[in-house]
């Protein structure tokens, strides 16, 4: 029986161990290694907080997502397969680690978000 997410720590784990994987990834690893060029140290406590505030309500995120990935869409033009591979990795994560309501909320979270990024830089949602 695995944890629920239940505190920063949780998410600190999280959010580390997904970005592990997205920078060896075949798809989309490129775009954060060599085109971002993402310094994760500055990335990843805003990741924290970005996540914090998705779940919890109590992270310290005010930063737009959606103008940040509109902007990375002009630079590298953003596909139907980054998406989807975004979201199987992300959802693979939350999976090896962690079970329960916010597990799945977070899921469904990453889910719906990364639709309406979908729905506002690629005009549409494919099956
Ligand atoms: C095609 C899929 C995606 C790609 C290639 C991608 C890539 C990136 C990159 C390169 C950055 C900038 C990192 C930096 O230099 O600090 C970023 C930031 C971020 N991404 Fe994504 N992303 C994707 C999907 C998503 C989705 C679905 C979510 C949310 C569920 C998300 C949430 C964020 C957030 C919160 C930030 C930080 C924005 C800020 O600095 O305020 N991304 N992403």
């Amino acid at each position: 029986m695995k944890n629920d997410i239940q505190n920063r720590a949780d998410i600190e784990l999280l959010v580390r161990s997904f970005y592990d994987k997205v920078k060896t990834d075949d798809t989309i690893g490129y775009i954060f290694n060599d085109i971002a060029r993402v310094n994760w140290e500055k990335h990843f406590p805003v990741m924290f907080d970005f996540w914090e505030n998705v779940l919890f309500y109590t992270g310290v995120y005010n930063g737009n997502p959606l103008v940040i990935h509109q902007h990375l869409n002009r630079v590298v033009p953003l596909k139907l397969e980054h998406f989807n591979q975004w979201n199987k990795l992300f959802t693979q994560t939350v999976d090896e680690l962690f079970e329960g309501n916010n597990a799945m909320l977070a899921k469904q979270r990453a889910l719906s978000i990364s639709t309406i990024m979908q729905i506002k830089i690629l005009g549409k949602v494919e099956e």
